[in-house]
C-alpha cells in the first residue's frame, strides 16, 4: 500500500533555543534561508508523501501558516517586480497538504503519534522528527518506504551505527541481518535510551519509521516508559512481538539540529554544499581561523 502520510511532531516547546523559541517555534528557526522543518517536508515530498500532519501545541500555527499560501505577499512580489521570488513562495504555499491535529499534554513521542490516529485512518504512514536532518540523494525516507514494499508492507526502523557511549540518547533496536541484504535487520527488539552496558547493539534511530496502522492498537495498550512518557519505541517493542518490523540502516549524512552544535554544523555544513555560498563561506571560516587562532 501506498504511504501517502507523514506525521511530524512539533509540539515541543525547544528550550534548549530559549530564548530564540520564546515567541518563534523552534522548527521555524533557519539554517540558511529556510526553516529546520522545510527540510523534513521537502524529505516527505521528495519521498512522495501526500499530506503531512503535523502533531502541534498552542504557539505553534506559524508552522502551518508557513506551508500555506500568503497571497498578499505574492502579489507584493510581483508588484514589485520580483516574480521569480513570487513563484516560489506560491510553490511552497502548495507543496504538500497539511493537516494538523493538537497534543494537548506534552506525554511523550509516543503520545504524540497517538494524537494523529484519527487523521491516519487504516494506512501506513511515516514518521518524520525534524530535529534530525538527513540528508541524501536518496531521501531516507525513500529508502525506507522502499524496505517496506519489498518486506510485505512490514514497519520499518531507520538506523544509523553510533558510538556506544551514545546509545542512551535513542531507541536502539536488536536483531539479525537478511542473508541477501545485510542492511536491513528483521527487529527481536527496540530499546529506548539504554546505558551501553545494557544495550543490544548500537543501531540507533535518529527519528525515521515507517509505521503500519496496527501500531496504534499498541500505543493504546503501552504504559509509561522511560521519562514517565509514552514511548513510540515501546509500541514499537510490543508490535516486534507479534509481527514482522524491520530495521534498515539508511544512507545519508545527519544533523542532529536539536543542539546547538549539531545546528551550527548543519548551518556551516548545508553553506558548503551550496554553490551560491560556498566561498563565501569558506572565506569568512578563513578569516575567523585567523582572527581566533593564536
Ligand atoms: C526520540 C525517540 C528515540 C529516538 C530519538 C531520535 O527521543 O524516543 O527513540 O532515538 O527521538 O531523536 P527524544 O530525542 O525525543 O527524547
Amino acid at each position: 500500500m501506498k504511504i501517502r502520510t507523514a506525521v511530524i511532531p512539533v509540539a515541543g516547546k525547544g528550550t534548549r533555543f530559549l530564548p530564540a523559541t520564546k515567541q518563534t517555534p523552534k522548527e521555524l528557526i533557519p539554517i540558511l534561508k529556510k526553516p529546520m522543518i522545510h527540510y523534513a517536508v521537502e524529505e516527505a515530498v521528495l519521498s512522495g508523501i501526500e499530506q503531512i500532519v503535523f502533531v502541534t501545541s498552542s504557539g505553534k500555527t506559524a508552522i502551518e501558516d508557513y506551508f500555506d499560501r500568503n497571497l498578499e505577499l505574492e502579489s507584493f512580489l510581483r508588484n514589485a517586480g520580483k516574480s521569480e521570488l513570487a513563484d516560489q513562495m506560491k510553490e511552497l504555499g502548495t507543496m504538500i497538504e497539511v493537516t494538523s491535529v493538537r497534543q494537548k499534554e506534552q506525554l511523550g513521542l509516543g503520545h504524540a503519534i497517538n494524537c494523529a490516529k484519527d487523521l491516519i485512518k487504516d494506512e501506513a504512514f511515516a514518521v518524520i522528527l525534524g530535529d534530525d536532518l538527513v540528508l541524501n540523494t536518496k531521501p531516507v525516507t525513500k529508502q525506507l518506504i522502499e524496505v517496506s514494499e519489498a518486506n510485505e508492507g512490514s514497519s520499518v526502523i531507520g538506523v544509523m551505527e553510533v558510538p556506544s557511549e551514545e546509545t542512551y540518547r535513542y531507541g536502539i533496536i536488536e536483531g539479525k541481518p537478511h542473508d541477501n541484504d545485510p542492511k536491513t535487520y528483521l527487529m527481536s527488539k527496540m530499546i529506548e535510551k539504554p546505558k551501553p552496558e545494557d544495550a543490544p547493539t548500537n543501531l540507533a534511530t535518529p527519528g525515521r519509521y515507517i509505521l503500519r496502522q496496527e501500531i496504534f492498537k499498541y500505543l493504546d495498550q503501552i504504559p509509561r516508559g522511560v521519562g514517565g512518557e509514552y514511548q513510540l519505541t515501546d509500541a514499537i517493542n510490543a508490535m516486534a512481538a507479534e509481527m514482522n518490523v524491520h530495521a534498515h540502516i539508511f544512507e545519508g549524512d545527519r544533523f542532529d539540529t536539536g543542539s546547538l552544535e549539531g545546528y551550527l554544523n548543519a548551518t556551516v555544513e548545508f553553506a558548503m554544499r551550496d554553490p551560491a555560498i560556498k566561498e563565501t563561506m569558506i572565506k569568512i571560516c578563513k578569516e575567523k581561523l585567523n582572527a581566533y587562532s593564536n
